[in-house]
């Protein structure tokens, strides 16, 4: 199902907040979003732009992913591993919703880029999918925030490593859609990190049915229900400012020179949804750290470990924190289980492992099994200095360089002292108490 099909679905059901009152693209819809948030919303009177509508806040949390899925949170996990493991075609059409409508020239005022914060450096993209291609490694996608600077440029950020980057390394300058507006199938797949070479329009359509269709003026297949497409160039030498933006760590991040996308062509769907991406939200942060779970709970399996359940929290940035969930039947488990999550998300500082009586998703029981279970000197892994995310703030400037750090919140097996079961308080019905 496309963007805007499911949101109709959606509002159907009355789980999405419209708001008639007009309101601004310049920091004011991104502030009402996070304040709703995770609530969806769409902005039927957005100022200056009365041929579009705004959408935010739409996959904010798990559930709503797995509700797009249908399927339960516990089931997104194995639903991930298994379209990566067995991707498979999108299937192709012509006379796609997202070509409905070509604009007349490229002008990006035209469309309701939202400025999200007062200090950022101008109106950023930050829900696009990009798709690229290499001719060597066939197509690719990702996400990169895009800041307009020009009519027809922005400067996106394209960080080291990432295939866009090595496309660009070989290229010096790719073809790139930035299609807004899309469902979690392809957005989850865009924010999956696999080998070089693998179309991550693959794997959305193995997570569910996908489209795409052929660009407009490139020669790229390009989800065929986006909302809107931006084709056009990125060049790695022609260089403008980037930022500040709040990322995902909601800390600003640097200025720097990142390369320029020049556009060439936009397309769009009739009556146009913008899909706003409130940078460093809940959304943001489950699109971001969603997809390292699997990583992190085949890597911990496969290290010989019975991993139950892994959560990317979003107390750690979605990003910088793994709290892994295990069956523990050998006394080092929970060391290994450590060392392999580490191995399966190497932007990880902080790896906690927790027995199967705690709910990862409950901070209180986390913290929990770390004051009754948990003893420094034999529990705690150092892992020494190893390059880490360039989003965490204490990590050196440059290098990345981090102090990773694991933490063994299992109780012993054989138990010596107290017992490290919580103890079960007797159970009433309240009710046949109060009046
Ligand atoms: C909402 C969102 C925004 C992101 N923004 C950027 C960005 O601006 N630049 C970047 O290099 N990566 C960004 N990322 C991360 C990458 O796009 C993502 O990790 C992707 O998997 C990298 O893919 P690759 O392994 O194919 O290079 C973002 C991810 C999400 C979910």
């Amino acid at each position: 199902m496309y963007f805007r099909e499911y949101l109709i679905k959606l509002e159907e059901s009355g789980l999405v907040t419209k708001i008639t009152k007009e309101v601004s693209i310049d920091v004011e819809a991104a502030a009402v979003l996070k304040a709703a948030e995770p609530t969806p919303l769409l902005f039927q009177n957005v100022k200056g732009y009365a041929d579009f509508r705004v959408a935010g806040n739409m996959f904010g949390t798990k559930q709503s992913i797995a509700d797009y899925f249908g399927i339960s949170t516990a089931q997104l996990i194995p639903k991930l591993t298994e379209a990566i493991d067995n991707r498979s075609l999108p299937e192709e059409i012509s006379d796609p919703p997202c070509q409905e409508v070509t604009m007349d020239g490229v002008d990006l005022d035209k469309l309701p880029i939202l400025k999200h914060n007062e200090r950022d450096g101008g109106r950023y993209i930050s829900s696009a999918v990009v798709v690229t291609k290499d001719p060597e490694f066939g197509q690719n996608l990702d996400f990169h925030r895009a800041m307009q600077f020009e009519k027809n440029r922005m400067s996106t950020r394209i960080i080291k490593g990432r295939d866009f980057y090595k496309f660009l390394e070989r290229s010096g300058e790719v073809e790139a859609a930035y299609c807004v507006g899309n469902t979690p199938n392809i957005l989850v797949a865009a924010a999956t990190s696999v080998k070089t070479g693998i179309n991550e329009l693959e794997i959305a359509n193995a997570l569910s049915k996908t489209e795409v269709t052929q660009a407009k003026t490139l020669d790229l297949l390009i989800p065929a229900g986006s909302e809107v497409v931006l084709e056009g160039r990125v060049f790695m030498k022609d260089r403008s400012e980037e930022g500040p933006f709040i990322d995902l760590t909601e800390t600003y991040d640097v200025v720097r020179e990142e390369p320029v996308f020049e556009v060439k062509t936009i397309t769009h769907r009739k009556n146009p949804i913008w899909q706003a991406l409130v940078p460093g939200a809940l959304e943001h942060k489950v699109l971001m750290g969603m997809p390292r779970e699997p990583t992190i709970y085949k890597s911990v399996n496969e290290a010989g470990v019975n991993c139950i359940d892994v959560n990317v929290n979003p107390g750690g940035s979605s990003w910088l924190h793994a709290i892994v969930k295990i069956d523990k039947q050998n006394e080092d488990d929970g060391k290994k289980a450590i060392h392999a999550a580490f191995a399966g998300h190497r932007s990880c500082k902080h790896v906690f492992v927790v027995d199967k009586d705690i709910d990862i998703y409950n901070p209180l029981e986390v913290e929990w099994s770390m004051a009754t279970r948990f003893q420094a000197e034999r529990d705690l892994v150092d892992i020494g200095k190893e390059p880490g995310s360039s989003l965490d703030p204490s990590a050196e400037p440059g290098t990345k360089i981090t102090n990773k750090i694991g933490f063994d919140f299992t109780a012993p097996l054989v138990t010596k002292g107290k017992s490290f079961a919580r103890a079960e308080f007797p159970k009433v019905d309240l009710k046949d108490y109060l009046e």
